[in-house]
């Protein structure tokens, strides 16, 4: 499979691949050295039970948070910061946007996407942050991505489109909220851990060339 997947990612003219691994999974590790990949990082996979999740927290002073299923006209700013954003999320390789339209048919249209729970924060009429939500491994659980632009970070702007996203998920029947973080995403982190977000496992990342040396 891993053959066949390199061979995949040649044909696209990709150069390397990633992967997670569960930490306590003593076997897959030593797989994916064997066949030329490299530990890359850690991760933090965190979870918040709905049922009995604390109400959602004001937005800072300035900031409206409101649903990109009700402002479709916000969706092209709302890309325009989750470009921004992405290269910044601490990662092994420098992370960077898939085209436009690929990002609407994963984020709002897909078979996996939420667009209902798909918030942006506003300052006046400007997108200073979105957050994506998008169904992970069954109807029960959704997954985050947050942005926020680089001049408002600091500010509560992640934390209450997060605390949206909560209020919405709980309404929508959602039991679970995931996210994954890299070790070093301490912004992030200091976020999950504010909401009573738990860390629930932790994983290894590993890296090389879709092409076997
Ligand atoms: C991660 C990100 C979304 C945070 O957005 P933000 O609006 O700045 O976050 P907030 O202001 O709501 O909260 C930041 C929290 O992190 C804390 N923080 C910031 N830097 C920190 C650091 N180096 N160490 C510890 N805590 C830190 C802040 O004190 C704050 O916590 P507090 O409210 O308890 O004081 C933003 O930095 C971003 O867009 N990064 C690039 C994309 C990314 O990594 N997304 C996450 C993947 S899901």
């Amino acid at each position: 499979m891993l053959r066949a997947a390199r061979d995949h990612a040649r044909s696209i003219d990709l150069e390397r691949i990633w992967g997670r691994i569960d930490a306590t999974d003593t076997g897959s590790l030593p797989f994916a050295e064997h066949h030329g990949l490299a530990q890359s990082g850690r991760e933090w996979i965190s979870a918040l039970e709905l049922a009995g999740a604390p109400p959602p927290l004001p937005p800072p002073p300035g900031v409206t948070v409101v649903s990109l299923a009700e402002r479709a006209d916000l969706i092209g700013a709302a890309y325009d910061v989750y470009s921004e954003c992405l290269p910044d999320m601490p990662s092994a390789s420098p992370m960077r946007a898939e085209p436009f339209h690929e990002w609407v048919s994963q984020t709002l249209e897909g078979p996996a996407a939420l667009p209902e729970g798909a918030m942006v924060a506003l300052a006046g009429d400007a997108v200073i942050g979105q957050a994506a939500l998008t169904l992970e491994g069954g109807e029960g659980t959704a997954e985050h991505l947050t942005c926020v632009r680089r001049d408002w970070r600091g500010r509560g702007v992640a934390r209450a489109l997060r605390s949206a996203q909560i209020a919405w998920a709980g309404q929508a029947g959602i039991e679970r909220l995931v996210t994954s973080n890299d070790a070093p995403n301490a912004a992030m982190l200091a976020v999950n851990q504010r909401l009573g977000y738990q860390v629930v496992s932790e994983g290894v990342l590993v890296e090389g060339r879709a092409q076997r040396t």
